[in-house]
């Protein structure tokens, strides 16, 4: 197996692929790089392979084809506990015969580290995750978020230099979520530590990484920071799934200077902006997001393409109001505007005229 051609790569998958009964491959061609110290979530629905590419990772799984590099050097022949992984899953399994202690202890026994050192380590762990005064008790006698918080000092208290976390705030509730997603990316950018992090929940995938692997199908349809993914999805899939998207469907009838010519299927002209079309006769699903509406006349800015409107609902929701409109066919046409006092309030059955910018408006596959 070779050794990586790319120096700065720490983790790195290469065409990996996966089968568990020899027939269907639930990871398909997989190629991902990651530096040292980055912190990588895998976003995608269920099924779409992201806990069998961490056990690829980890170990407990093997690859049926491609190689998969830690440090440049290929892992596939080492054993897990040789890897210097720390692990993070749903259900923490902490050892519940064991002190809080004792079970950060255990895994720098298994590693030889001597009692003084160990001591040492497990206080700073415990410190770490703000859970020095609990070392003495027994699981069963802490709260779900505070057990997630023993689990995370146990996948840290050996430094390793690379950890994986599937789905591990899954059992908490919001607000313990919200403090732990902090506590984690916090403590992974101040040691250095490389994360792949498993989610389906997509606002977690966007607040805590630096690059998102959105999977779908056991592929990975879109790599890139939170951003550029919330704001330049590649295809269908990652604008329907990553945040709110209003989708139009239509053909294409020329594409020219960077800009596509679409025909909505009730016969409007739009210009779009060709992402993955390539050619007039094409049927495409127009992709635009509800903040990027406008319906108020005069805000309507130059150059915007205008088309007409049945409003179907109007919310209040405080900050913003949202608007449900009949667009070219589609009555799920969302669209969020800020709550400003010269925003226009809209009322059922009025027909309007709504605007947007044509590279606001994305040309997918459909
Ligand atoms: N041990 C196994 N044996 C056979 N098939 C498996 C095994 N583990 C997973 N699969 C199948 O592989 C596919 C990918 O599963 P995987 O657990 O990687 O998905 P996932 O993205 O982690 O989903 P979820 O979000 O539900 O955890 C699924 O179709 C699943 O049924
Ligand atoms: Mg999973």
């Amino acid at each position: 197996m070779a050794a990586s051609q790319n120096e700065d790569a720490f983790v790195e998958f290469e065409r990996v692929q996966k089968s568990y009964d020899g027939e269907t491959l639930v990871v398909k061609d997989l190629n991902l790089t990651m530096p040292k110290g980055e912190f990588l979530t895998m976003l995608g629905p269920s099924g779409s392979g992201k806990t069998t590419c961490l056990m690829m990772l980890a170990g407990f799984e093997t690859a049926t084809h491609g190689d998969i590099r830690l440090n440049g050097r290929p892992i596939n022949n080492i054993p897990p506990h040789k890897r210097g992984i720390g692990m993070v899953f749903q259900n923490y399994a902490l050892f519940p015969h064991m002190t809080i202690e004792e079970n950060l202890s255990f895994p720098l026994e298994v590693r030889n580290i001597g009692k003084s050192d160990r001591e040492a380590k497990v206080k700073r762990a415990l410190d770490m995750v703000e859970m020095g005064a609990f070392g003495k008790r027994r699981p069963a006698q802490l709260s779900g978020g505070q057990q997630q918080r023993i689990a995370l000092a146990r996948a840290l208290v050996f430094e390793p230099e690379l950890v994986l976390m599937d789905e591990p705030l899954g059992a908490l509730d919001k607000q313990l979520r919200e403090k732990m997603q902090f506590e984690i990316t916090d403590l992974a950018h101040r040691l250095g530590i490389t994360t792949v992090y498993v989610t389906h929940d997509q606002t977690e995938a966007l607040t805590m990484s630096d690059r998102v692997a959105v999977f779908d199908d056991g592929r990975i349809q879109q790599l890139d920071a939170p951003d550029t993914l919330y704001e330049e999805p590649q295809n269908s899939f990652v604008a329907q799934f990553i945040g709110e998207n209003n989708t139009l469907e239509g053909t294409v009838k020329e594409i020219r200077d960077g800009i596509a010519l679409v025909q909505l299927d009730d016969g409007e002209l739009i210009d779009c902006l060709p992402v993955n079309v390539s050619k007039p006769g094409e049927r495409t699903r127009v992709s635009i997001r509800p903040e990027r509406v406008e319906f108020n006349k005069e805000r309507l800015q130059a150059g915007a393409h205008t088309l007409k409107a049945e409003v179907m609902e109007f919310i209040y929701m405080g900050d913003i109001f949202r608007t449900r409109l009949k667009v070219a066919g589609n009555d799920e046409f969302v669209v969020k505007t800020r709550n400003a006092p010269d925003q226009v309030r809209l009322k059922p059955g009025e027909q309007i005229e709504i605007g947007w910018l044509p590279q606001d408006c994305r040309a997918l596959d459909a």
